[in-house]
């Protein structure tokens, strides 16, 4: 299967997927190629060398963008390209895996003693917080993880210190907590010199996708592996640097390629284009061109994109977004949230973004969430049937109650507009409803006509031609580089 693949890459692809060199940065335009490549590369390196059992590992830095990488090497090299050591995940799990290591070999003591832990996406989803600036952290104290607090800038849910105490005992925290200790520790010498002989002892090559989404413990932790002598690929394209408040430095980047004395290679062509105004329209915007887009109605539309998931929910009624918004550890929210994943497995085969949060947040196991999907799906088809959104929010709590140990408070404005909501996409055929997304879910996928959401500052700014160094234009860049034969605006 990959040989007859291999065949479809062009000459620049081919090198760049198979080059010998050890240290290899990949800058290109979107659709060129660079997940392609960046699969290929790890089929290559996983391949070429059957008798080292060390690893090679490909990672990119949300789930959305790792799951697509990995289904490329999945069809592009079979299912064993990713049989253990080999894998492909999320930075976040390298980061923690490196702060395992250090805890199993007593390089670093966690309280309790724990030397592995639960990894958290936020304490929201699963303990009460309050909204404040003062905010529970863990610290390194010489080797000795310890918890204490912080006040910040701007407030946010955080737990209590008493509840967050007792579950960094128990062996719980977030990925935040994880990457809070790793950055500390990586101020001590003999640490970095534990990490740079974990790297080299259990990884061969190191494939980074996206790479301008990273931050500087990120870039930090590349740079381990290439001190340790890993083979290391580093893929990206500045235009695309989404992540900025999240800490992301795509100005750094630079900085690493450098100092790992990195070479570049450039893939030329873009595939994605299947028509000449979305490949015109794609080149106008790279060069920072005036340039519109067309608005037009949504028939015939794979997706529609916008910054945030609220707008999507106002766009059409045929829009069915993926979430109601972040998840936020309300256990109303939660509800509708279960109840929304029926309905886009249904119409998508796709999750709700947040399911696994919402399970979180109302305690749900794998096997209560499968004894409540009939009744969820009942609660649907009264939902269609009938506009009583009062007994239907009833019967939603009440369905809810029989499983989680939650308290779900009763009725409420907001949980009533959810179910509105809902029920005006159910009046759809689900072959009518369109998947709704944000440009962040979005980036590194591709559908052949894409609607992207448009604010007033938005066609300012196609007016005068994007800038490189404005996150929001670079939102607006990856919205209008997902489609192959048209992007319009609504
Ligand atoms: N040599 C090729 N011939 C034909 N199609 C190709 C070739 N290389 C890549 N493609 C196709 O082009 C599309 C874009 O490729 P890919 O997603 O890898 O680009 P990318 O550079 O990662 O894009 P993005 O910047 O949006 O992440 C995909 O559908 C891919 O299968
Ligand atoms: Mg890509």
């Amino acid at each position: 299967m990959a040989e007859a693949a291999l065949d479809r890459l062009t000459p620049e692809q081919l090198i760049a997927a198979g080059t010998p060199l050890t240290r290899l940065y990949i800058e290109a335009a979107p659709g060129s190629g660079k997940t392609t490549v960046s699969a290929y590369r790890f089929g290559v390196q996983r391949f070429a060398l059957a008798s080292d059992p060390r690893a090679v590992v490909a990672v990119s830095f949300t789930r959305s963008a790792t799951a697509e990488l990995r289904a490329r090497v999945r069809s592009t090299w079979g299912r064993a390209a990713i049989n253990p050591p080999h894998r492909i995940v999320t930075l976040d799990t390298v980061v923690y895996d490196l702060l395992a290591h250090l805890l199993h070999t007593n390089k670093l003591r966690w309280p309790g003693g724990h030397t592995e832990l639960e990894v958290l996406d936020t304490w929201k989803a699963h303990y009460p917080t309050r909204y404040t600036t003062r905010e529970p952290v863990v610290e390194l104290e010489g080797r000795q993880i310890v918890t204490a607090h912080t006040y910040r800038h701007a407030k946010g849910n955080h737990l209590g210190q008493h509840d967050f105490e007792t579950a960094v005992n128990d062996g719980q925290c977030t990925h935040d907590n994880v990457r809070a200790i790793l950055e500390q520790a990586l101020s001590v010498p003999d640490i970095t010199g534990c990490l740079i002989d974990y790297f080299a002892t259990t990884t061969r090559a190191l494939i980074v996708d996206e790479i301008f989404d990273a931050n500087s413990l990120d870039l930090a932790v590349v740079e381990l592996a290439a001190q340790a002598g890993l083979h290391i690929t580093v893929v990206g394209d500045p235009w695309q640097a989404l992540y900025g408040f999240r800490g992301a430095r795509p100005d750094l980047v630079p900085t690493l390629i450098e100092r790992a004395e990195m070479a570049t290679l450039q893939l030329t062509a873009s595939f994605r284009w299947r028509t000449s105004h979305q490949e015109d329209l794609a080149t106008a915007l790279r060069r920072s061109e005036p340039t519109t887009v067309p608005s037009a109605v949504l028939d015939g539309v794979d997706v529609v994109l916008a910054r945030e998931w609220k707008p999507l929910w106002n766009t059409d009624p045929r829009v069915l977004p993926l979430a109601f918004r972040s998840a936020s550890g309300n256990t109303q929210e939660a509800a509708s949230t279960l109840l929304l994943n029926r309905l886009t497995r249904s119409a998508f085969g796709e999750h709700a973004t947040y399911v696994t949060d919402a399970a979180a947040t109302l305690r749900l196991d794998e096997d209560a969430r499968a004894r409540l999907e009939p009744r969820l799906d009942a609660i649907l088809a009264r939902l269609a049937d009938k506009e009583d959104l009062t007994g239907t929010l009833a019967d939603l709590t009440a369905a809810i109650a029989t499983e989680s140990s939650a308290r779900i408070p009763g009725k409420h404005p907001s949980q009533i507009e959810r179910l509105r909501q809902l029920r005006t996409r159910l009046l759809h055929p689900f072959d009518d409803l369109i998947l709704g997304l944000t440009t962040h879910q979005a980036k590194g996928r591709e559908w052949d006509a894409v609607a992207v959401r448009f604010e007033a500052s938005d066609t300012r700014a196609l007016h005068v031609g994007l800038d490189r160094d404005n996150e929001d234009h670079r939102k607006l860049y990856v919205a209008l580089t997902r489609a192959r034969r048209r992007s319009l605006a609504v």
